[in-house]
């Protein structure tokens, strides 16, 4: 007899990462490739950052604190919360498994809009609980009157992901708030904004505000975007009641932050505001990029994040492709659309070529 996964999990589909820019420079014979596909931001990190990680290395022969504690302090005193109601992660998709493990099982059913962060219905499925897909509004945004209607006595957990992934809309306060009036008190909201800090509609507001006084609110945030660390993997949960906190640390894999990318990310609290004066370059560039989509007739969605999408439908893949032959590399939702990460401005512009010749009507190939 051979050994067999759960059956169930045999029948997930392999997660297969992006293409390496390394790879397809070296495929096209050019001297590099742009990655636009995996939304981190394109400058280097920043020499205080590199400093504390290279002096934290020096202790890699220890195990990390696994409590996380400086790092833990740090974010308590920036989202003015008591400290038990954080947890860090490894990766707020990492935290995105934990709650799931914590708050959900076979049975029980688990709300997101689709289309949305892709990484839901997988780990949904991982958890044994049943996904409830609810269908983006004008294609582009959370449909929260009908993720409320959406909840039955089996709904556990529900996503609400502002900014969204891929489309880039975020939801609105009045809207926010109604919907979690309407949420009963034993239903888990899990606001993820993992692109919180590129968001400058005054109308969108901040989860974290939000949760203060909601048990059943928590918020996702994470050091992979506006943070520059998308390779340290490191993100946090601020929870309006710190048992769901608590809950989520039960769940944590031990050590799985290590020591390197706590020091990486109190390193980067530390230099916040240049961190955030960097988001703001990125927040210029997207309204440049999408003004000038606008100009070639493109149909793209306002985004308060940090990458624009494209419903190109059938065209999705074979665009992607085009794109690629460019040395471009894009990321595409077979049939839907392309989502596209700001990167800087002489990227930008090379996209933004392709883009012009494809709304010419000439193959980007
Ligand atoms: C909406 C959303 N949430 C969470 C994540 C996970 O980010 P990380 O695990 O790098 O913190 C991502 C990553 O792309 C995302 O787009």
């Amino acid at each position: 007899m051979t050994v067999k996964p759960r059956a169930d999990i045999a029948a997930l589909p392999a997660y297969r990462p992006g293409r390496s820019p390394a790879d397809l420079a070296r495929e096209l014979g050019l001297p590099s490739a742009v990655k636009l596909a995996s939304n981190e931001v394109a400058f280097e990190p920043l020499p205080s950052v590199i400093a504390a990680v290279t002096a934290a290395a020096a202790s890699m022969n220890r195990y990390p604190d696994n409590s996380a504690q400086l790092l833990t302090e740090t974010l308590a005193v920036r989202a003015a919360v008591d400290t038990a109601q954080i947890a860090v992660g490894c990766g707020s998709v990492s935290l995105c498994q934990q709650l799931l493990q914590a708050f959900a099982g076979p049975g029980d059913e688990v709300i997101f809009a689709w289309r949305s962060f892709e990484a839901y219905p997988l780990l949904v499925s991982v958890s044994g609980a049943t996904q409830v897909r609810v269908p983006l509004k004008d294609r582009y945004d959370h449909d929260l009157d009908a993720m409320a209607a959406a909840i039955t006595d089996r709904t556990r957990v529900v996503f609400v992901c502002s900014p969204n992934n891929p489309t880039g809309t975020a939801v609105a306060n009045g809207d926010l708030q109604r919907f979690l009036d309407a949420v009963p008190d034993s239903v888990l909201v899990v606001l993820d904004e993992a692109y919180r800090e590129f968001v400058t509609d005054p109308d969108v507001p901040d989860g974290i505000e939000f949760s203060a006084g909601r048990p059943n609110v928590c918020v996702l945030r994470t050091f992979s975007k506006a943070y520059g660390l998308a390779g340290m993997r490191v993100g946090y949960l601020v929870a309006g009641d710190p048992e769901v906190a608590a809950a989520v640390r039960k769940t944590y894999v031990p050590f799985s932050v290590s020591t390197v990318a706590q020091a990486a990310a109190v390193a980067s609290l530390a230099a916040e505001d240049e961190l955030l004066a960097r988001c703001q370059r990125v927040v210029l560039e997207r309204e440049r990029v999408v003004s000038a989509l606008r100009e070639l007739g493109a149909d793209v969605s306002r985004s308060e994040a940090n990458f624009v999408w494209l419903p190109l439908g059938d065209a999705t893949m074979d665009f992607a492709a085009g794109c690629e032959q460019r040395g471009i590399i894009v990321r595409p939702f077979a049939g839907d659309g392309a989502r596209i990460t700001i990167g800087d401005p002489a990227e930008n512009d090379a996209f933004l070529t392709i883009m012009s010749e494809w709304h010419a009507g000439r193959p980007v190939t």
